[in-house]
């Protein structure tokens, strides 16, 4: 019986991954160019670093996580990331990085675990390019983060994608919203769904979150966060909306966009698509002020995103593939001598940079012709024993079809002369 793959786990098989790789590789050449470092950090936490960071009355925390007991530790959890900032906190906090460097901008790659319901652009294996600016409350690190994410976009050709924007207030003004929204829903409670009654007291900015009709209708008068921001968040946004708008970078505000995750504060955003249908957003993230110091660092600012990669790929799907990996020789051969001379001598050509593809049984010339075409190559080089007799060989050109004569002495450096004149 075939073994397959967990519901919500998927392969990223060769044909796709090239596209991954574009991306990644775009990726890095912007964070390079924003001043960002990679960072690698475990898969699997301790489980109260994400019930602290993320909250626990958030979706993620209540229900989606991958959580297990850990065997060396009688009592402990452990748990597969759902997300990467509480994991790049952490180590920021354990490593210190505040004493070297006040400011860190960080970024990473990897898969993140949240076992929601399968669907179109929601898998419950995923990946993320995140990245998290620490050490900074000023709001020309939050559009510049903005800025980062457009040109990456503009990077992978992705167009068709709005920049909603909203803020989150913070300790000081939050407190006011949350008071008189609550006051609103309860006047409201029958009307909203039975998720959103259970969870409006402990967390009622969710309830602007929900997808059920009843409840967006139930609140489709709710107060503003906007109207609620202090004299210092509401100053933070203005100039965060004014860089933008000096940078040509469009936005919508969306209120009611509270992000399902308790740290953030002050500016959040998401990159939505109308092509992905209800898991619309490919990126999103905010400003979380608290979080350093609520996992025992000092008081840091930080503000970051991470961009679902499957989303991405496919909106990038409906453009052209990048072209997959071919080698740049195939090695026909004829007779079994053939090929026990040709194979340190492409172990050789590996070495030097040259990257090579050769059958291990033998078959027809022909069908090795066809496969050297399929494959991409760009020169085969044809051997058999006439050849290891004469000490010459034919290599053919693929594109051009021509075909020329070449010594096998000094065969390597032929080929690398040739290579470098493609
Ligand atoms: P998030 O909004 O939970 O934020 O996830 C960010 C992105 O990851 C989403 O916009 C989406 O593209 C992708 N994503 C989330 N869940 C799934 C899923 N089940 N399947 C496929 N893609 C998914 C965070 O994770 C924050 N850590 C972002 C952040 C960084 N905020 C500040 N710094």
């Amino acid at each position: 019986m075939k073994i397959q793959a967990i519901k919500g786990f998927a392969d990223i098989l060769p044909g796709d991954v090239e596209r991954w790789q574009f991306v990644e590789q775009k990726a890095r050449a912007v964070f390079a160019l924003y001043n960002f470092s990679e960072i690698r950090i475990p898969i699997v936490e301790k489980t109260e670093l994400f019930s602290r960071s993320l909250g626990d009355t958030t979706d993620i925390v209540e229900k989606e996580m991958y959580t297990f007991a850990d065997q060396d530790a009688k009592g402990s959890l452990l748990t597969l990331r759902p997300e990467g900032t509480a994991g790049v906190v952490r180590a920021y906090v354990e490593a210190e990085l505040y004493q070297t460097e006040p400011v860190r901008r960080l970024f990473y790659f990897g898969p993140m675990f949240r076992r929601e319901r399968p669907q179109k652009g929601r898998l419950r294996q995923f990946y993320q390019i995140g990245a998290e600016a620490l050490g900074r409350g000023d709001p020309y690190v939050d559009a510049e983060i903005l800025l980062l994410l457009s040109d990456f976009f503009s990077g992978v050709s992705l167009d068709g994608v709005t920049l909603e924007l909203n803020s989150l207030g913070c300790v000081q003004c939050r407190p006011r919203y949350r008071k008189d929204l609550l006051d609103f829903l309860r006047e409201r409670a029958k009307k909203l769904c039975p998720n959103c009654q259970r969870r409006m007291e402990r967390n009622p900015l969710r309830v602007l979150d929900c997808k059920e009709e009843s409840c967006i209708e139930a609140t489709r008068d709710a107060p503003s966060i906007l109207d609620y921001l202090c004299q210092d968040c509401k100053e933070h946004f203005d100039t965060v909306q004014q860089l933008l708008r000096d940078s040509g970078l469009d936005y919508q505000l969306n209120a009611r966009m509270v992000r399902g995750l308790d740290y953030y504060c002050r500016t959040t955003f998401e990159w939505t698509s109308n092509r992905l249908g209800s898991q619309n957003a490919v990126a999103a993230g905010g400003r979380y002020d608290g979080l350093v110091e609520d996992l025992g660092g000092p008081p840091t600012p930080g503000v970051g995103f991470a961009l679902g990669m499957e989303r991405l790929v496919l909106l990038l799907g409906m453009k052209e593939t990048p072209k997959a990996s071919r080698p740049h020789l195939y090695v026909a051969w004829v007779g079994k001598a053939a090929r026990g001379w040709a194979f340190p001598v492409i172990h050789r050509l590996r070495q030097r940079g040259i990257s090579v593809e050769m059958e291990g049984d033998e078959k027809s010339l022909k069908s090795q012709m066809r496969r050297a075409d399929k494959l991409g190559a760009r020169v085969v080089l044809i051997m058999g024993d006439d050849e290891l007799k004469s000490g010459k060989a034919i290599l053919r050109h693929m594109e051009t079809n021509e075909q020329v004569e070449v010594g096998l002495q000094g065969i390597e450096e032929a080929l690398l002369a040739k290579k470098a004149g493609d």
